[in-house]
């Protein structure tokens, strides 16, 4: 039975009432791996198959339950089989209906469980607790959890499970609830040079609270270096009375009426510097509690551009140049093109000579400027369009700006064709 749920994808789903689903998931149980050593000291892991069901998911009314297919558990309940069955009513999991859909659309559900420790607790006695951690791949959906092991009212035919000895429920499985979630809505983020960002972090934790100590600490993972960006620490019952904050970087905030009262553990950061690009960790600790949850922020800052001249005006006999300036725009990546359309064509073509690029510059704020040289081809006809286009990472849509080639200036022609006149007139007397 359990073989045929794991084969059949990341979970199947059973309709258990109202508006409310089981949702299973296929985990790993991580460990980390003990009396193995001679292997140059670095932690080694087991990774082991585990099941998670999460009892009574909350979905939405207009959510279409038909397609799904009902979990049921092993009918002989199974001492190898590591089958955790949560109870998700409360705290509830934010946004878990996602889990609903991430099969159909072929999303991949990250599911990582392993044994978790209270601060100066012993790691076998009961309770026992886990850390999971789920993440839809694609879906702007994370969390982390904490589950306590619930008593089990154990007789003779109680079995226990073989790999954590902990004990079965008559259905064979390990009966936990969540006590404390940390979850974020944003994976990543994108914000411009000298804007604001707000990362996002929440906690939610059981309604008879484990503690009453909160402390959120965010730091900044870049390059193998990590610092320290903001922490506050409060109380739950006393915020005005007992908040401490260090804003590291300055420009940093976070409310600790949002903390206390609505788990909003969001962190805002003013005035962005290419320096803030990174790994962010939200650490959220309640009582003995802790749990993470990690954002990527990038700051993306479109180029401007120009050209160098506003007319281009056709020369027969010199060679001449049109650039193409790009500025200030983060990160380096910027890619510029010429394309021609003369009156001609159906389209525009993409120059074959894309002329000659300048080499980056870099500002003080470390944005970056770029040129491209283009070569006015010679057999170009007058009222081709000639355009820069511009694609960056911060732009949605390249940019482009062009200019139409004019014909030599009237001027210079009835210059020509004056001399014209006058030689054939010339010849005309020497001929006769
Ligand atoms: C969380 O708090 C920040 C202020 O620190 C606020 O800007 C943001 O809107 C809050 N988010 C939610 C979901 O309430």
């Amino acid at each position: 039975m359990m073989i045929q749920v794991i084969l059949f994808g990341y979970f199947l789903t059973c309709v258990c009432g109202d508006g409310v689903v089981d949702v299973v998931l296929s985990c790993t149980l991580v460990e980390e791996g003990v009396g193995m050593g001679g292997m140059g000291g670095g932690a080694l892991f087991t990774r082991t198959p585990a099941t998670l069901v999460l009892k009574d998911v909350a979905v939405a009314p207009d959510e279409s339950l038909e397609t799904l297919t009902p979990f049921v558990p092993p009918s002989i309940p199974d001492p190898d089989a590591i089958l955790l069955e949560v109870k998700v009513s409360s705290p509830e999991i934010p946004n878990a209906h996602v889990l609903l859909h991430a099969d159909c659309n072929q999303q991949e559900v990250m599911c990582e469980l392993s044994r978790y420790s209270p601060d100066g607790s012993q790691e076998s006695s009961e309770p026992a607790y886990f850390m999971v951690s789920l993440n839809v791949e694609g879906v702007e959906f994370s969390t982390a959890f904490i589950l306590q092991t619930l008593a089990v009212e154990k007789d003779q035919s109680t079995l226990t499970q073989n790999k954590l000895a902990l004990p079965l429920s008559s259905s064979g499985t390990i009966l936990t609830e969540v006590i404390f979630l940390v979850f974020s809505h944003i994976k990543s983020v994108s914000a411009p040079l000298r804007g604001d960002v707000l990362l996002n972090c929440g906690f939610k934790q059981q309604e008879i609270p484990v503690a009453q100590e909160v402390a959120v600490e965010w730091r900044l993972q870049h390059r193998g270096k990590g610092w320290k960006v903001f922490e506050m620490k409060t109380r739950l019952d006393d915020a005005e009375g007992s908040t401490v904050v260090h804003a590291e970087r300055r420009g940093s905030s976070m409310k600790a009426s949002e903390v206390v009262g609505q788990g909003n553990a969001s962190v805002t950061l003013t005035e962005l510097k290419v320096s803030d690009v990174g790994t962010y960790i939200c650490t959220v600790s309640v009582g003995a509690f802790h749990a993470q949850q990690v954002v990527q922020l990038h700051v993306v800052q479109p180029p401007h551009i120009s050209l160098s001249q506003e007319k281009l005006v056709l020369k027969t006999n010199s060679v001449q140049t049109l650039s193409c300036h790009c500025t200030k725009y983060y990160p380096l990546d910027a890619q510029i093109e010429w394309l021609s359309f003369s009156p001609t064509d159906t389209e525009p073509t993409v120059l074959p000579d894309q002329g000659s690029l300048s080499s980056h510059r870099q500002h003080a704020d470390r944005s970056y400027s770029l040129s491209s040289h283009l070569t006015v081809p010679s057999g170009v006809s007058p009222g081709t369009k000639i355009t820069c286009r511009v694609s960056h990472r911060a732009l949605d849509a390249p940019l482009s700006l062009s200019l139409v080639v004019e014909r030599p200036e009237a001027g210079s022609y009835g210059w020509v064709l004056g001399f014209l006149i006058i030689t054939v007139l010339f010849f005309y007397q020497v001929m006769r």
